[in-house]
């Protein structure tokens, strides 16, 4: 049988990972993958995942199963965390979530969602959005369209030209938003942006699912969330994937959440009870460690307090290389603006430099970024970069 299976292409981010490993030269310096690092180049364990770890394996009595929904101390302190401890929405049960196998899990757990109610639903998703929003939306059999977003020239959001596009929709059309710390591009929305988007929303009854992967790591905990507050205020229906990657550093513990809001509390609950039966066909039960790590750190005020020192301590360093980049840009290549990087925020931004250049600056300077040139912020450090903006004025001049 398996005769039949050619072989597949090696994803991208793959090979550049192998490729960068192998390279041997002393400078060389890795933008490409996703992951958070601090100035050592290092992904550590926060402490307050050490320290919850530590907790939650004392305390662990059993490895049984916990349910298909997930972890309910998790659920719900997730919950709290995105729409914040006292909004509307989950005073009045309206808000059911159901755990993920991380921000991936959950954002296939509310295409699937999607699929079941509207087979033949688009999701609308912005131009760029994140290469993996293609499987993942598409994999249960829905499709995909793009709606304008990035505007190269300026560094920022073809605003109007994006509501125009969403102000085209039929009723019932889904719309994928980042919530903060756009993958690739870097630029979110502004509050009034997002008040403009949700008009449009509420005008058209479009279904907005937001994907929030950065909370924490852009503005701050509950900046990053304005969306999705000020939506689940305002609007009768909403998805929301969440992962816990990033901004607890659980990348490989998969931890996420899909909250799901209706109109009401049994709609909700009927929607739920979907999402568990399609998680018993796909996984059956999430995996609980990351979980129960995520549920004591927020359920306790100490581990709370020392996560978001944490959370806040990578955030400011993304800020500060984001400010020392522009810098070291503009002196590097004075004749090219570079302050959109300033501006934006999360890990990622686009340098804006074509393939051949993207692939000039790996093989003449070992400098590793994706085809479209996203650069991973927090790949830079004191270390690499002045060098890193030496390179890229070579590479454009
Ligand atoms: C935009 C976006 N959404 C979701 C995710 C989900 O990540 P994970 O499945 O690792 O939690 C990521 C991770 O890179 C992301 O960038």
């Amino acid at each position: 049988m398996f005769e039949r299976l050619e072989r597949m292409p090696d994803d991208p981010i793959l090979g550049l990972m192998a490729a960068f490993r192998a390279d041997q030269s002393p400078d060389k310096v890795d933008l490409g993958v996703g992951v958070y690092r601090n100035g050592r180049g290092e992904t550590p364990v926060l402490e307050a995942v050490r320290r919850a770890e530590r907790l939650v394996l004392e305390a662990q009595s059993t490895k049984t199963y916990v349910a298909p929904a997930g972890n309910a101390a998790f659920t719900q302190a997730m919950e709290r965390l995105a729409f914040g401890a006292s909004h509307p929405a989950l005073i009045s049960g309206r808000v059911r979530t159901i755990q993920g196998v991380g921000g991936c899990g959950a954002l296939r757990l509310g295409a699937e969602l999607i699929h079941a109610a509207a087979p033949h639903s688009i999701v609308h998703v912005s131009s760029p959005t994140w290469a993996n929003h293609v499987p993942l939306l598409t994999g249960c059999g829905l499709e995909l369209e793009p709606y304008p977003y990035y505007d190269p020239a300026t560094g920022g959001i073809r605003s109007a030209e994006m509501l125009q596009a969403l102000d085209s929709l039929p009723a019932g059309s889904v719309v994928l938003l980042h919530a903060s710390c756009h993958n690739p591009t870097g630029a979110d929305l502004s509050e009034e942006q997002w008040r403009e988007v949700l008009a449009v929303v509420q005008r058209r009854r479009l279904l907005p699912f937001i994907d929030m992967a950065y909370q924490g790591l852009g503005g701050g905990v509950d900046a990053d969330a304005f969306a999705v507050r000020l939506f689940a205020s305002e609007l009768p229906e909403l998805l929301v994937a969440v992962s816990c990657s990033k901004n607890f550093g659980l990348y490989r513990e998969r931890a996420g959440t899909l909250h799901i809001l209706t109109e009401s509390a049994s709609r909700s609950e009927a929607a739920l009870s979907h999402e568990v039966r399609i998680a018993r066909r796909l996984y059956s039960m999430p995996p609980d460690h990351g979980a129960a790590i995520v549920s004591r750190i927020l359920g306790d005020e100490g581990l709370r307090d020392l996560w978001r020192r944490e959370l806040g301590d990578m955030r400011e360093r993304i800020l500060s290389l984001r400010r020392e980049l522009v810098r070291q840009l503009s002196a590097a290549c004075p004749s090219q603006d570079f302050s959109f990087i300033g501006a934006q925020r999360g890990m990622f931004s686009l340098l804006g430099v074509s393939p051949e250049r993207v692939r000039a600056l790996r093989a003449d300077h070992h400098v590793y970024m994706t085809e479209d040139s996203r650069i991973n912020i927090a790949g830079l450090s004191s270390e690499n970069l002045e060098y890193f903006a030496r390179s890229v004025a070579r590479a454009l001049a």
